[in-house]
């Protein structure tokens, strides 16, 4: 069984070089995902000059590691949103979200990109009758925002379900595939695209300065491309992130169910797709197990509850891929998308839930119109400045209370262990070490590995995430190697290193 995601496995390999000299463009995005690479094109495509800073590779994060669903709907429910907004609302937001879709389509059909697109419905199911209330009540909220939904009592899965909602002409695709191919048509045509290049310094002025190690980009705009925005701003404190975990099994039978398909339950939500490979290998996809960053640290459950999950439906061969992914959650279900100042230079898109493969396009068509001055009938709706304290006031006090609760919990601070011999092989533990708060991870081979376990973005502590070996925030997502490197998240900055010796 290979860790990593299915489309990962099966994607071509990275050929970007990384940022070697100084550079002077129009618009410099950070983050080279589904988001940042659509807004390259888009800007690209209309005379800008465009860069594109990549940490790692292209489409190798939170893209890469999706689920390569595209609809209208969204995970939160549209019926949630009706009743937190308005029928206009959910209205705007399928048609916004359908457009989204289309423009990936277009975009597929303009260069022809090779990335397994197919239109297929999207089903929201409810295996017994206690959930049969949430699809009539979703079936009545898509009609609303002009769906094209109906309700069945069969599907074309192996078990029983109770009730099921069908919204004819959705999509899927391979996500890192087709961010890899269109990297590839527009890198060089106007678009100049970095790998390997992590931005770790943001000076914004006029112009913004992005500083990379080996060189700094200058431009008029730069757009934080990075699912969550890279530094310190208001809007973390409205984003809830949250981990999610996926596994890709082969079937006994060769029967592979075509379409989307979402199960609810009270107390789960499970999302089963198949997926046929380049080399022509079927796989059964199941996603599922979400929780809050840095709020579990035996994860390894997260996988047998999602293995056990699929065997009690399917006639499973073999579990072959395992991995998981991080989105982030708005206070009032719509994501941010726009300016973050009235300077209007620097842009955000974030806040996509499980739902940004279609969002981070919408993403990328709002800011590209907001830069070349075209009027888009979406960016009132999801800008980043709105105000609207009633409707975020449900998740707005629970994220708050959650991020709160992380830095009171910082304050008591207790150390895991008060001993660094008290750390076995391939644990990490936090100690406490001349009032000093370390973060520990001990390799199978015995050596310790020890960063600062103060976050570099707001100083939450981390925690150890058992399954990826990482330390993760509990606060705002920011994820880091157990030798400090950021993985994601906020954070811009490593985790300082540190060096106590055994005795402690
Ligand atoms: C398990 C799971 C399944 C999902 N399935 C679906 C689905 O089926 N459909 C759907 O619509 N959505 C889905 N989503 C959500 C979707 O995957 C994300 O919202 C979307 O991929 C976000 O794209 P992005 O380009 O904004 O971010 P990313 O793909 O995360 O790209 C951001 C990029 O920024 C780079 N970066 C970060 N920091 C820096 C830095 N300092 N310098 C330079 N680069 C940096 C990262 O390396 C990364 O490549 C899923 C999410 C999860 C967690
Ligand atoms: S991610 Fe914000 S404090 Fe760690």
């Amino acid at each position: 069984m290979k860790k990593t995601s299915l489309w990962k496995d099966d994607a071509e390999a990275s050929r970007y070089p990384f940022l070697q000299e100084d550079l002077n463009v129009d618009v410099a995005i950070v983050g080279g995902g589904i988001t940042g690479i659509t807004a390259a094109y888009l800007l690209a495509n209309a005379g800008k000059s465009v860069a594109v800073l990549e940490a790692r590779d292209i489409g190798g994060s939170t893209t890469g590691f999706s689920t390569g669903n595209l609809y209208a709907t969204v995970g939160e429910m549209l019926k949630k949103l009706q009743l937190k907004f308005d029928t206009e609302t959910i209205h705007a937001v399928a048609a916004s979200r359908t457009a989204a879709v289309q423009q990936i389509e277009n975009i597929i059909q303009g260069f022809s990109l090779e990335c397994d697109f197919h239109r297929r419905p999207w089903r929201l199911l409810s295996e017994t009758g206690d959930n049969d209330k949430l699809i009539e009540k979703e079936h009545k909220a898509c009609l609303d925002a002009g769906l094209d939904a109906h309700l069945d009592s069969t599907t074309p899965l192996p078990f029983n379900i109770s009730k099921a909602l069908r919204v004819e002409g959705q999509a899927q695709f391979n996500p890192m595939q087709y961010v890899k191919a269109l990297a590839a048509r527009i890198h060089g045509t106007g678009c100049t695209l970095f790998e390997n290049t992590p931005v770790i310094r943001i000076t914004e002025g006029s112009p913004n300065i992005l500083h990379t190690e080996n060189g700094a980009v200058t431009a008029d705009k730069i757009i934080h491309a990075t699912h969550s925005p890279k530094g310190v701003f208001a809007i973390h404190a409205l984003l809830g992130p949250y981990r999610e975990y996926a596994i890709a099994v082969k079937l006994n039978s060769g029967s592979y169910p075509e379409g989307i398909f979402w199960v609810r339950s009270d107390s789960n939500h499970y999302s089963i797709r198949s997926y046929t490979s380049r080399s022509g290998e079927n796989y059964l996809l199941v996603l599922g197990e979400s929780h809050k960053v840095g709020h579990k640290t035996d994860n390894e459950i997260c996988y047998q509850n999602l293995e056990a999950y699929i065997r009690d439906r399917f006639d499973v061969k073999s579990v072959d891929y395992r991995w998981s992914a991080q989105s982030y959650k708005s206070a009032d279900g719509l994501p941010y998308i726009g300016a973050t100042n009235d300077k209007a230079n620097v842009y955000i898109a974030t806040g996509f839930a499980a739902d940004g493969l279609t969002y981070g396009t919408l993403g990328a068509m709002i800011i590209s119109d907001l830069i070349l001055g075209i009027e888009n009938p979406w960016s009132k709706l999801y800008d980043p400045r709105r105000h609207n304290p009633l409707k975020s006031a449900g998740r707005f006090i629970k994220e708050s209370i959650h991020v709160f609760m992380d830095y009171m919990k910082d304050i008591p601070y207790k150390a895991e262990v008060d001993r660094l011999s008290g750390i076995l092989p391939d644990e990490g533990k936090t100690i406490d070490i001349k009032g000093e708060k370390f973060a520990v991870y001990r390799d199978e081979a015995g050596e310790l590995h020890q960063v600062s376990a103060v976050c570099t973005h707001m100083k939450c502590i981390v925690n150890w995430n058992e399954e990826e070996k990482s330390w993760d925030c509990p606060c705002h997502g920011s994820r880091f190697t157990v030798d400090g490197q950021v993985i994601e998240g906020p954070a811009i900055v490593d985790l300082p290193k540190r060096e106590a010796n055994n005795q402690h």
